[in-house]
């Protein structure tokens, strides 16, 4: 959600500004903005709504500078418009200022301090760049200004501020909301993501919640909250400029679908070994091996990999599996088991509704693994253990690749505790080899593209809504497979229990209707074509993905069998097609879906 870049000691501070704002753009925002100034160079802000595009055809040649910061807005407080986004400046134009987050207590600041102060817009950021002044007319240097602020704030933030009255610092603070230090040989620079820096470099220093870090162009100073400084040494991105390139694709969606039996092959390269065993660190096994429950927490995308993912682990493990919503459990909390296990699932690492629950469970002492695709995560940091998707950058908003990958890592982790267990139902599951089959099973689905395109200009072109029906797993499958749809094409979709249907939902079955019921389970696969039979009567324009094993000629799409209980691998990838094709068909951007950002940094 929205993102900050910053640079200090280069000459075209500009373009490396707007060309880390590009590669932001897929977290999601709404305007952008930045500043450029430099030791006896004229100062320039820069703000549009819209795109970055936008922003660029704004900016004129004049605008130069040798430190700047730049940001995307993902509007929390206030409409996305001009004067909202940010940078955002005091009365006296002497402090410029970006955020992401989100400021609680924003009215009783204004209420307390700031009631002499004219605002221009309604956003909570410009409340602490009037705070910063305030404390600086009351005699306070900068560094001292801004670190008195951040005693008043609460909420989620990651700062950066610069002093026009001295251009040769960057402050820099944050808490909650994601923010890297990238350090260069004569400049160094700030970012939400390393990967908007990594034209610059790719030596980064992760800065702790609650420090504030002083940004030169020859060096940087942490300081923790009580005022020491901290020294942290830097690591090493693990990323390639071309891991975050579209190539030939004509989005990141399309890629990161095509991408996806070969993040398999790797899942299996990573955590299997030659005989084809799971390989998992042995303490991870040993805890959860311990525990008596397993509680899944996540959000959204992988919140429905989480569903899954139970069905994988109890077979398994024979370890009972609750799975949550973050943004609920937090709040809400149920009565927990005696020994709890807790799995966060993140691609980005940086949920705030997940986190907030990690916050929790570590102030209760209890066991935390975290499954992100993002080395180094807030979630991967603050958790005990980390397996990593190995899923490669997830551009688009909208997840595919992370969904697949989150539930092939919980199979071997399933596989892992099971075989630790001697489960004789893990025993005998290959993982490796059912992997492997997966992978060139997704070859043979995303083969059939065209075809793909062509049956969702006969089922989707006008509809306003549509259905996916399952049981069981592929019930979870039709959650993750409407979400797709509605994200995206913003078709209203509703992925529902099919059985489920005849107690109230039906109702909303009309001529015309697409129902899209996915079949792969034996045990089930009678009872779904009934309700596909009942939904056909009353007018539905039925399509059916199923299993070959379980097919009817008459079937729209049909799947070559897999392993029983890794067909969500494979279901799933179709209906990522029809999500992505519908959305092309109407026009709409399908790697930035309106309203959405790629990860969502605020409660
Ligand atoms: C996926 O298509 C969504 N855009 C969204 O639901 C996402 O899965 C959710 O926000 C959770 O993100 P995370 O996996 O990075 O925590
Ligand atoms: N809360 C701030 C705003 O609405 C920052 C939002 C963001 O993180 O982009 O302007």
């Amino acid at each position: 959600m929205c993102g900050i870049v910053g640079i200090i000691g280069k000459e075209n501070a500009t373009d490396i500004l707007v060309q880390g704002l590009e590669k932001l753009e897929y977290r999601g925002y709404d305007s952008a903005g930045i500043f450029v100034t430099g030791k006896n160079k004229e100062d320039h802000l820069v703000k549009s709504l819209g795109r970055i595009a936008d922003l660029q055809s704004k900016i004129s040649s004049e605008v130069q500078g040798t430190v700047g910061i730049g940001h995307t807005r993902w509007a929390t407080h206030g409409k996305p418009s001009e004067r909202n986004a940010h940078p955002h400046t005091s009365s006296n134009q002497q402090f410029i200022l970006v955020h992401n987050g989100v400021i609680e207590n924003f009215e009783e600041i204004k209420q307390e301090f700031l009631q002499n102060k004219q605002l221009e817009g309604e956003t909570d950021t410009e409340i602490v760049v009037h705070l910063i002044e305030c404390f600086a007319e009351a005699g306070m240097a900068t560094k001292e200004a801004f670190k008195k602020a951040l005693t008043v704030i609460k909420g989620s933030y990651a700062f950066a501020l610069i002093d026009k009255n001295d251009p040769d610092t960057i402050y820099v603070a944050k808490n909650k909301s994601p923010l890297l230090i990238g350090l260069g040989d004569t400049f160094n620079v700030i970012c939400s993501d390393a990967m908007a820096m990594l034209a610059e470099t790719n030596h980064f220093v992760e800065i702790a919640d609650g420090e504030m870090v002083i940004v030169k162009a020859d060096k940087i100073e942490i300081e923790d909250e009580k005022g020491n400084l901290v020294y942290r040494e830097s690591y090493e991105a693990q990323l390639d400029l071309s891991d975050i390139e579209k190539g030939t694709y004509p989005y990141y969606m399309l890629k990161e679908i095509d991408d996806q039996p070969t993040v398999m092959r790797r899942i299996i390269q990573e955590y299997t070994n030659t005989v084809g065993d799971a390989v998992i660190d042995d303490k991870i096994i040993g805890k959860i091996t311990g525990s008596d429950r397993i509680y899944v927490v996540a959000c959204g995308t992988s919140y429905n990999a989480g569903w899954v993912g139970k069905a994988i682990l109890e077979k398994m493990t024979k370890i009972p599996v609750e799975v949550h919503l973050s943004s609920e459990f937090g709040y809400n909390m149920p009565l927990l088991s005696e020994k709890p296990f807790f799995i966060f699932l993140s691609q980005s690492g940086e949920t705030a509704d997940s986190r907030q629950v990690l916050v929790q469970t570590n102030e209760l002492g209890l066991p935390s693994l975290t499954l992100t695709n993002v080395a180094g995560s807030t979630l991967s940091r603050e958790a005990d253990y980390t397996l990593l998707l190995h899923a490669g950058p997830e551009i688009a908003v909208a997840s595919t690749k992370a969904y697949t990958a989150q539930i092939a890592v919980l199979a071997v982790l399933a596989k892992a505790v099971g075989d630790k267990k001697g489960n004789q139902s893990s025993l005998e599951f290959d993982i490796a080899h059912e992997l492997s089959v997966i992978a060139a099973v997704m070859e043979t689905i995303i083969d059939e593209k065209m075809v793909i395109s062509q049956l969702v200009e006969d089922y989707l072109s006008t509809t306003r809504n549509a259905f996916y029906i399952g049981r069981g797993v592929d019930y979870y499958v039709s959650m993750e497979a409407s979400l797709k749809l509605k994200e995206i094409s913003y078709i209203q979709a509703e992925g529902f229990a099919a059985g489920e249907l005849k107690h109230g939902t039906i109702a909303l079955i009309e001529d015309g209707t697409p129902v899209f019921g996915i079949i792969t389970d034996q045990k089930t696969a009678a009872h779904t074509r009934g309700n596909l039979k009942e939904v056909e009567s009353r007018g539905a324009h039925n399509f059916v993905i199923a299993l070959a094993s379980l097919a009817k000629e008459t079937d729209q799409l049909i799947i070559p069998d897999v392993h029983p209980l890794l067909t969500p691998l494979v279901s799933i990838i179709p209906t990522q097609l029809i999500a992505y094709f519908a959305t092309l068909q109407r026009g709409y951007d399908v790697d930035k879906p309106r309203n959405l950002a790629k990860s969502v940094t605020v409660e």
